[in-house]
């Protein structure tokens, strides 16, 4: 291992959302942060040297985007997934959750249906309620402590007039699905027949466990299928940098791509920072290392997880994870869900999960834990829930 991923870094007093506010986020000042989706590990050092050879410069003025950009980017999708993107299939965004809001914009009207697969990362029904649009909850089925597609429900909604887009998560957060090859090629087969346009958030899926395979949706089926997805990447996850907001978006169909960039444009929101660009393009070309080394410590800390809920907490469930370092943990068996199953946890227990309700009502009797944390941290916040668990349950 080069990478000391056992190394616990002090990030109260550094503006980090997950740790500085944790109080007004979670309103509980003592809960160890186990919540928003970014890692306790230090970033790869390739990485951290670029953006400190760029920050030595001593002017930071407006960036320009140079073919570099591009050219990292379609080296890692490439290595990583075997797809070959065209340059010019490339919009660079600073983040993806403003792709959701502009593409809702882009290709729906107010009054219009957006498809989500509940439980599923809670920004994409905020970006469709917040724009006027109604949420059409295509929600996963759970059966036997694993998640799966309702196609027949997909289709139903597909069919609905009103439906213009799907946002996809793949792999799934919070569920920690690595969506086969022919779940999204009927997805996108389902999409396209109806005009549905679909957008699939693929921020997670360079973070496969166990040996899954990441397949992008947009490499599957007839160049029609293609054409009609929106594909989101990002070097956010994968080397912790969230931060330095940087988002990649193919869109290999120029209609819609100018659909996107014109309404980019509208909202003056497509400038990307100074330290984007030496960011991601150490992290595509330089980081591989990290990654590998990334993934091994995470299973472990799965493999953590479950045997310390085996062996102590037989009452919550680990939903085995394909991808995601976040971990969707069913405490059905509690006997308490919502308001109570969060008091317990953040209050009680003082940990910082989010709530499973968060994702949508199928997730109220979960509780998404966030595993990208020294085993040491990891170690404490179980310690800390089964001190209170041992005496209630
Ligand atoms: C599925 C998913 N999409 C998007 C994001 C955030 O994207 P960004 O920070 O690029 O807006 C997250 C962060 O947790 C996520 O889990």
């Amino acid at each position: 291992m080069i990478y000391d991923f056992d190394q616990v870094i002090d990030r109260y007093h550094t503006g980090s959302s997950k740790w500085d506010n944790v109080e007004a986020r979670i309103g509980e000042a003592q809960a160890l942060p186990m919540w928003t989706a970014d890692m306790d590990f230090a970033c790869p050092q390739p990485l951290i040297d670029a953006v400190v050879k760029r920050a030595k410069h001593p002017i930071y003025g407006y960036p320009y985007v140079t073919p570099k950009f591009s050219e990292s980017t379609i080296r890692w999708i490439d290595k990583q997934h075997g797809w070959k993107l065209k340059p010019e299939w490339l919009v660079f965004a600073t983040g993806i959750v403003p792709v959701f809001n502009t593409m809702i914009q882009a290709v729906t009207e107010p009054g219009d249906k957006v498809i989500i697969s509940r439980p599923v990362y809670h920004p994409m029904a905020f970006a469709i309620e917040d724009n006027g649009r109604e949420i059409s909850d295509n929600s996963l089925i759970y059966r036997d402590g694993a998640y799966t597609m309702d196609f027949e429900d997909l289709r139903r909604r597909a069919e609905d007039p009103k439906a213009k887009l799907m946002l996809v998560c793949s792999p799934h957060n919070p569920v920690g699905r690595a969506w086969k090859e022919e779940e999204l090629y009927q997805i996108s087969s389902i999409c396209k027949e109806n005009g549905v346009v679909v957008v699939c958030d693929e921020i997670h899926s360079d973070i496969m466990l166990y040996g899954n395979k990441h397949v992008p949706m947009g490499t599957l089926g007839t160049e029609a299928m293609k054409k009609n997805i929106i594909t989101c990447f990002a070097p956010s996850k994968t080397f912790n940098c969230a931060g330095i907001r940087t988002s990649v978006i193919v869109a290999p169909d120029k209609g819609l791509r100018e659909m996107l960039n014109s309404r980019f444009k509208k909202n003056r929101s497509i400038q990307q920072n100074i330290f984007a660009m030496p960011a991601l393009e150490a992290a595509y070309t330089k980081c591989d290392d990290y990654l590998e080394q990334l993934l091994l410590y995470l299973e472990n800390n799965v493999d953590f997880v479950r045997d310390y809920l085996n062996e102590r907490m037989p009452k919550i469930k680990l939903v085995e994870p394909e991808a995601t370092y976040l971990l969707w943990l069913d405490c059905s068996q509690l006997g308490i869900c919502g308001d109570e199953l969060a008091g317990f946890i953040i209050h009680n227990c003082k940990v910082g999960i989010s709530r499973g309700d968060s994702f949508g009502p199928e997730g109220k009797d979960f509780i998404r834990l966030n595993i990208g944390c020294p085993i040491s941290t990891l170690r404490q916040g179980l310690d800390r829930i089964y001190e209170q668990y041992r005496k209630r349950f």
